[in-house]
């Protein structure tokens, strides 16, 4: 049954229900692709921390569990530049905590993230996935025609107007508009990182006029009547943008080490440099079931989340919207 008003993003992307679960580098998993794919929408891997092996292997896993299209994410930033200096001291701010969690030396800041290359491009060709969305930008155009020409649809997020277009010039099928309310990384490549504020009720309607592309909102919805807001368009808990974790901005709960790097935030080295001085950390907390230094990424709308397997998720997004479009018509 299709009574979406707008069909051209589920032709597009061969899907039933106009959702698209969140690429989720280091968190989501085939097992949940594969279950938000079966559901009628679409289920996405992020792939920004994993290598071609891992790739390939989540790939396999994914297609046992599922014959629906599925996408692949990829972070497309730029190599960082390296400041000893900065590097420095972000040890010397992370020593204490070191010290507290009782681990040992404090490893080199080097660069984890594999952003998107030739290696992967190949992959890709060889995997054949119906979607590839990227974060950041878009890979150059090398990189990106191939995949076109391969008929893989290309996805990628603007957080402004402008960036919107850019991609749109630059050969995207669809466009993710993604507010300041989302969780995770924000997704700028263009514009200032100041001028990307936008919420997503702002941001959606200014980028669907700005571009001809299907337009997917992102950020700050979590029931049907997000989505019948966001479809029109065309507080949770606290959460803080910080750049402690990764060196990147990006929208997390409020913890003990978000809340302790604050005031440094200006002076940490270069996404994705800071991940390897913060990655201890993190996996030290985890294996201790406390929360204190782990990237606890999430969006503005946390306080709706519903704890749901992913297709029982799905079923309720669709029917509420469904109310809540009916509600509004009649
Ligand atoms: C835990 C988590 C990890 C994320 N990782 C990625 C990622 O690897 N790639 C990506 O393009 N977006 C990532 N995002 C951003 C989402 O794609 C999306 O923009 C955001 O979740 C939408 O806002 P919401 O959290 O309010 O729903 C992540 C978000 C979260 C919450």
């Amino acid at each position: 049954m299709t009574t979406w008003p707008d069909t051209r993003l589920l032709d597009l992307l061969q899907i039933e229900h106009p959702i698209i679960q969140a690429p989720m580098a280091g968190s989501a998993t085939p097992a949940l692709a594969a279950a938000a794919s079966n559901a009628g929408a679409l289920g996405s891997l992020g792939c920004a921390m994993m290598d071609t092996g891992a790739v390939r292997g989540a790939v396999g896993e994914l297609r046992d569990r599922s014959n629906r299209a599925f996408n692949l994410n990829f972070f497309c930033h730029a190599p960082p530049g390296h400041d000893p200096a900065r590097d420095a001291r972000a040890a010397e701010l992370l020593a204490p905590f070191y010290r507290e969690l009782g681990l040992g030396e404090m490893p080199a800041a080097l660069a984890t993230n594999f952003p998107f290359g030739e290696e992967m491009l190949e992959l890709l060709l060889e995997l054949r996935p119906q979607v590839a969305s990227f974060h950041f930008g878009l890979p150059d155009e090398a990189l990106v025609r191939p995949l076109k020409d391969a008929g893989v649809v290309i996805l990628s997020s603007a957080t402004t107007p402008g960036e919107a277009r850019r991609l749109e010039a630059m050969g995207v099928d669809a466009i993710i508009a993604q507010g300041f309310e989302a969780g995770g990384h924000r997704g700028h490549f263009a514009a200032p990182y100041e001028s990307t504020w936008i919420g997503t009720l702002a941001l959606v309607p200014q980028v669907v006029d700005a571009v001809r592309v299907p337009v997917i909102a992102a950020g700050g919805i979590a029931d049907g009547r997000g989505i019948a807001a966001a479809l029109a368009a065309a507080s949770g808990e606290d959460t803080a943008m910080t750049r402690a974790f990764s060196g990147r901005p990006a929208r997390g709960i409020r913890n003990r080490y978000l809340d302790a790097m604050a005031p440094h935030e200006e002076t940490l080295p270069d996404f994705p440099l800071m991940n390897t001085l913060a990655g201890p950390l993190r996996k030290a907390c985890a294996a201790r079931g406390s929360g204190d230094f782990i990237a606890l990424w999430a969006g503005q709308a946390v306080g709706l989340n519903r704890t749901l397997p992913a297709a029982e998720l799905v079923e309720t997004l669709v029917a509420e919207t469904r109310a809540r479009l009916a509600a509004v018509a009649g």
